[in-house]
């Protein structure tokens, strides 16, 4: 008995000391849902932010709860997101996640270390491999980024205007570049909204991880529901870009700002130096990367659209 007893306890301490797994642990104190405003921002710059974040948790979170009540048989999500059931967990996890993930040292920033605002058109940009938890918000955003109430005013379309017109939109796609958020789930695997729906109704395993196509479903989501805009808020698309334009051998710095409208492109630069602008008078031309290019092609690889958006794989 005692025999048995001592090495039972034996065992316990053995399976303990093997599974040091296995204790309590308090939870993360260091948890926080709301990303930092850098002191680097003043006054205004952190009023408008402030405002902007709270727009883009709105939309974040009127998306999930759409996604969560109408399922993956709703029209509209399957319009985004394809057929594929599986779509629905990981679509509601991605909006999940930018709600809830730990943005313990997720900063938003108004100076410009990188010295990348000054190029023309330049509203912002994720820090990359210089600060991966940081993103910078150049001057440039605060003269035409529209708050929430502005959706499906003077002209705006979900499909024809830039998926960046406003700020809850631009800041989600600017939060999906920051790892720790979906923990780079979340990718670029179309370049434009029509490309975002040609993939989900052709090809829909990317979509629910599609950064063009979560960020247009929020848009049509808010669009249609908050906004009450209907069909005219929607819109039609533009046709894809030609992908048959000429190569360059270098992005973004030496194009003529004067070839889109006046506050012309936005660009920020990809984990692998890759440069993706936006126009504004044309969709968003994105840089489309799958999992394994974004990891391999390092060397600048870039053409020109017609509308002036450079374009690098
Ligand atoms: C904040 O910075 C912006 C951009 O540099 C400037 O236009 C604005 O006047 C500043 N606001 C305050 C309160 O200093
Ligand atoms: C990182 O810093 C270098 C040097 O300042 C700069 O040239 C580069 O553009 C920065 N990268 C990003 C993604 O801003
Ligand atoms: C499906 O989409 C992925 C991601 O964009 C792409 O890599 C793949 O080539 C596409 N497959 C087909 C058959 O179009």
């Amino acid at each position: 008995m005692v025999a048995a007893a001592l090495i039972s306890a034996a065992a316990l301490a053995g399976v303990a000391l093997a599974s040091p797994i296995n204790i309590a642990r308090e939870l993360n104190q260091n948890y926080k849902t709301d990303i930092t405003i850098h002191e680097s921002c003043n006054a205004t710059q952190r009023r408008i932010l402030e405002k902007a974040l709270s727009d883009t948790f709105e939309v974040a979170t009127v998306a999930q709860e759409y996604v969560v009540k109408n399922g993956a048989e709703d029209p509209v999500f399957q319009k985004y997101f394809g057929k594929e059931k599986e779509a629905y967990s990981t679509v509601v996890g991605v909006w999940e996640s930018l709600l809830t993930s730990n943005k313990d040292g997720v900063i938003f920033r108004c100076d410009n270390p990188d010295g990348n605002c000054g190029q023309a058109g330049w509203r912002g940009h994720w820090r990359g491999d210089n600060a991966t938890l940081e993103t910078v918000i150049c001057d440039l955003s605060y003269t035409d980024r529209y708050f929430n109430e502005y959706f499906c005013m003077n002209g705006y379309t979900v499909a024809g205007s830039p998926l960046g017109t406003h700020w809850s939109i631009d800041l989600i796609h600017r939060m999906f570049h920051v790892p720790t958020i979906t923990n780079e789930l979340v990718g670029h695997y179309s370049e434009d909204y029509a490309s975002a729906l040609e993939l989900a109704e052709h090809n829909a395993t990317y979509s629910p991880i599609d950064s063009d196509a979560l960020q247009a479903f929020a848009a049509h989501i808010y669009a249609v529901e908050v906004a009450q805009g209907g069909d005219a808020c929607i819109g039609q698309s533009v046709e894809s870009h030609d992908h048959a334009s000429s190569a360059t051998p270098s992005a973004t710095s030496s194009q003529d700002p004067s070839a889109t409208s006046a506050a012309a492109e936005a660009c920020h630069t990809h984990a692998d130096g890759a440069v993706h602008c936006e126009s504004d008078d044309a969709e968003s031309a994105s840089l489309t990367a799958t999992a394994a290019a974004a990891q391999t092609s390092a060397a600048g690889d870039c053409h020109t659209h017609a509308d002036g958006t450079v374009h690098c794989v």
